[in-house]
């Protein structure tokens, strides 16, 4: 038995009925719930791992939330939520070649690839019969880990910050750049405009930007977070100034300040994992030929536009998802010298999990949530703990 994270349909339907389903007053550190779990006997091909750290990841405010889909319900009644996590090898199945008892590896949340390498489901989310990783001890396929890079000049906490935003961000931003340049190739324009709005995948879309030498621009409701990124070089745009975009004239007023950060021409690329007043202000803020990247909905799910308008200017909308099991073992590659990650001040411990959660729900954090969920870590990472 282990310790883990659970979230259940009747926890769910308890709080929404405790608040009259109103969204807003949901308090998620009520549904998640210390429980435990019967771990999987360690097949041939899979890995026993002792987790050591997880990243806070906000599908599991939507699970909790049911506010996309009631995926406890959908899943059978429960969830063990986490799909973001860095742990220690602790026993290895008889056919297990590349990993061995001690390594420290991270899982990746793809959770079942399609014959182009790319999710059908995510694990510990939709993936049927999938257990996720905010629990002490869990059992894997050797498919679903990846070696950390322990010396990629990151601390451990930096390094569990990245398991799932990083792939993501990979991902959106290679789709963006390609379908960029079939309409513009490099040796017509070489530097583009670049923005993400809020969150962790947004910041390392970003990150990713400027290491190919763009303009890159952060449209984020947190001081603390736009600060972080200046430092990459990253231009602050203060999201909070035009009112998250509540009303028609803040969206205005939110392009005129982007057309005069980039001489009139606009964004060329931009990441919006939220949607809602977001999307409608993003659409406004591109250049032409612009490209809108997702692979989130953390607002809404559905989105309204102007086809004509979109035509006219050139535009593509891309829809992603999680990466393919190569992609994320070349995000991987890019810790440290691409990703550094932002952390939020606390670093919580397991039994602080469902705090941290709602804190994330709120985004009163100043960086990634990560959570020590062991309280021994072996002697290989020990330098890398500030
Ligand atoms: N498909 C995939 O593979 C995939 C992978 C990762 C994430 N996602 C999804 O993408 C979304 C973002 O993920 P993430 O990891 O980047 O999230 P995150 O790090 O938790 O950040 C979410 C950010 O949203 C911003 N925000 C919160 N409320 C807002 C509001 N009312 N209006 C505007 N902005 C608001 C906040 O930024 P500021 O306060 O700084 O503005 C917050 O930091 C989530 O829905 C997540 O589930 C999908």
């Amino acid at each position: 038995m282990t310790r883990a994270y659970s979230i259940s349909v009747d926890d769910v339907s308890g709080e929404r009925a405790r608040v009259n389903e109103d969204l807003d007053q949901v308090d998620i550190s009520r549904i998640i719930k210390l429980d435990e779990l019967e771990l999987a006997e360690v097949g041939l091909r899979d890995v026993r791992l002792k987790i050591l750290a997880a990243s806070g990841e906000h599908n599991v405010d939507h699970a909790a939330l049911a506010d996309t889909v009631n995926i406890a319900e959908l899943r059978g009644g429960k969830i063990y939520p986490g799909n973001s996590a860095l742990g220690e090898v602790t026993e290895v199945g008889a056919e297990v070649t590349k990993f061995k008892t001690g390594d420290i590896v991270i899982t990746h949340c793809n959770g079942g690839p399609d014959q182009f390498g790319f999710p059908k489901y995510i694990w510990a989310y939709d993936t049927p019969d999938s257990i996720g990783w905010y629990s002490e001890e869990a059992v894997v396929g050797d498919w679903q880990i990846v070696h950390a890079p322990l010396d990629c000049g990151l601390n451990l906490w930096e390094i569990a910050a990245l398991p799932l935003r990083a792939p993501t961000a990979y991902h959106l931003w290679r789709r963006a750049e390609g379908i960029y340049r079939v309409k513009v190739p490099a040796e017509r324009q070489s530097t583009l405009n670049v923005m993400g709005f809020g969150g962790g995948v947004s910041e390392l879309f970003l990150m990713l930007a400027r290491a190919k030498g763009h303009n890159a621009f952060f449209c984020s409701g947190s001081p603390e977070r736009r600060k972080a990124l200046e430092a990459h070089g990253i231009v602050p745009i203060d999201q909070m100034a035009f009112n998250r975009f509540a009303s028609r004239d803040d969206s205005k007023a939110f392009v005129k300040e982007v057309r005069g950060l980039t001489d009139g021409e606009g964004m060329h690329i931009i990441c919006d994992m939220l949607r809602g007043p977001v999307f409608a202000a993003g659409f406004a803020a591109t250049a032409r030929q612009g490209v809108i990247v997702s692979a989130g909905w953390q607002l809404a799910r559905s989105v309204d536009y102007n086809s004509a308008a979109a035509s006219i200017k050139q535009l593509t909308l891309d829809h992603t998802h999680f990466e393919t099991l190569y992609g994320v073992e070349a995000a991987t590659e890019l810790y440290g010298s691409v990703f550094k990650p932002t952390i939020h001040k606390e670093i919580y411990a397991f039994e602080d999990l469902p705090r941290a959660m709602m804190e994330m729900h709120e985004a009163t954090q100043t960086g990634i949530p990560i959570i020590r969920i062991a309280k021994e870590m072996p002697e290989s990472v020990a330098s890398l703990i500030p």
